[in-house]
C-alpha cells in the first residue's frame, strides 16, 4: 500500500516536547528512561563517551514496544541534535572518586557544566534548564551565569529528592502508606540541608504531632545523610533511582504546565532575606519554569538552620567565582 496525502508527522500545531539529557551515566539514563516511559516528549541523550548514549538510547527505544511508550530516544555526541529543546537536564560531571576532595570535584565540574551550558544555550536559546550535577548549589549557579538566563529558566534539583527521602523514612517509621506522607526539605543540597518537620504531614496531621522530637531528629539526620548512605552501600557510585524520579517530577511539572509546588534550588532575589544565591525553597513549577517562590514563616531555630545552610552555599559560590571560568 501507499500513503497518499497523509502527513505522517505534522507537528506544526501541537509540537511534541523535546527534552535533552546531558550525561548518560546512571542518573541521566534513569531520568531519560522515566521521561520516555511517561511520554513527556522526544528524548536526546548526550554524552562525550562515544557509543554509551547511543547504546542506552537504543536500548530504551527497544523497550518501548513492550512498555507502550511512543516517543523517540536518540543518543548522540553532537549538540546539533539537541537543537530547540524545550527542557535540558544537566547531569554531566565527574562523581567523586576516592582521594578526591569536594573542592577538586567542584573545580572539575564547574568547567564541565560551564562548557555544557554554553553549547546548550547556543542550540536551544529558549530552553529551561534543570541542573543536577554536584555540588548542586555551585553547579546551578554556574549554569545561570553562563547561560545568562533569568531565574525562571535555571533551576536546581535537590529538594524533591531530599524531601522524597524524608517521606520514605517517615512512612517506614510510622508504617503508613507513602501516599499520605508529605515532607519539606529546604536549604542547600548538602549536610546543612533543612528538613522542616513542622511543614511535613501524615494524612494532613503535622508530623510534630505524630512523632517525638527524638524520632524527628533521627529522621532529619538520616535525610541529610541520605546521599551518603547510598554511596556507603553501593561503594562505587551514588544514588540514581530516586534522583532520576525527582528530575522527572520537575520535568513533568514544567512540560505539562502543572503549576506544582515543589522544593527546588531557586535563585533568590530577596525572598527569605537572601539575595543572589541559590537555595532550596518551595517553588511553583509550571510552563514558564520557576514561576514563583513561596516564603514560609520560619521559627528562630529554622531560620538559624537556613542561615547555616546559606553559609555553606556562600562558600561554594565564592569557590566558583575564584576559578574565573566565566
Ligand atoms: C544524592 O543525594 C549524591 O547528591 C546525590 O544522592
Amino acid at each position: 500500500m501507499r500513503w497518499s496525502g497523509v502527513v505522517l508527522h505534522d507537528n506544526a500545531y501541537f509540537p511534541r516536547k523535546k527534552i535533552t539529557v546531558v550525561g548518560s551515566g546512571n542518573v541521566g539514563a534513569t531520568a531519560a528512561f522515566l521521561a520516555a516511559y511517561k511520554e513527556l516528549g522526544d528524548i536526546v541523550l548526550l554524552d562525550v563517551m562515544e557509543g554509551v548514549p547511543q547504546g542506552k538510547a537504543l536500548d530504551m527505544y527497544e523497550a518501548s514496544p513492550i512498555l507502550g511508550y511512543d516517543v523517540n530516544v536518540k543518543g548522540t555526541q553532537d549538540y546539533a541534535d539537541t537543537a530547540n529543546s524545550d527542557l535540558v537536564i544537566i547531569t554531566a560531571g565527574l562523581a567523586r572518586k576516592p582521594g578526591m576532595s569536594r573542592d577538586d570535584l567542584l573545580a572539575t565540574n564547574v568547567k564541565i557544566v560551564a562548557d555544557v551550558t554554553a553549547k546548550i544555550v547556543e542550540h536551544s536559546p529558549d530552553c529551561i534548564i534543570i541542573v543536577v550535577t554536584n555540588p548542586l548549589d555551585a553547579m546551578v549557579y554556574t549554569a545561570k551565569q553562563v547561560s545568562g538566563f533569568n531565574r525562571k529558566r535555571v533551576i536546581g534539583m535537590a529538594g524533591v529528592l531530599d524531601s522524597a527521602r524524608m517521606r520514605s523514612f517517615i512512612a517506614q517509621k510510622l508504617d503508613v502508606s507513602i501516599a499520605d506522607v508529605s515532607a519539606l526539605v529546604l536549604g542547600g543540597h548538602g549536610d546543612t540541608m533543612v528538613p522542616l518537620a513542622r511543614y511535613s504531614t501524615v494524612g494532613g496531621v503535622p508530623l510534630t504531632e505524630m512523632l517525638s522530637d527524638e524520632d524527628i531528629d533521627k529522621i532529619s539526620e538520616r535525610t541529610a545523610q541520605g546521599g551518603a548512605e547510598i554511596v556507603q552501600l553501593l561503594k562505587t557510585g551514588s544514588a540514581f533511582y530516586a534522583p532520576g524520579a525527582a528530575i522527572v517530577e520537575m520535568a513533568e511539572a514544567i512540560l505539562k504546565d502543572q503549576n506544582r509546588i515543589l522544593p527546588c534550588a531557586a535563585w533568590l532575589e530577596g525572598e527569605y532575606g537572601i539575595e543572589n544565591y541559590y537555595m532550596g525553597v518551595p517553588c511553583k513549577l509550571g510552563g514558564g519554569g520557576m514561576e514563583g517562590v513561596i516564603e514560609l514563616d520560619l521559627t528562630k531555630k529554622e531560620k538559624a538552620a537556613m542561615q547555616a545552610s546559606l553559609d555553606a552555599v556562600k562558600v561554594s559560590k565564592k569557590q566558583v567565582d575564584a576559578l574565573g571560568v566565566f
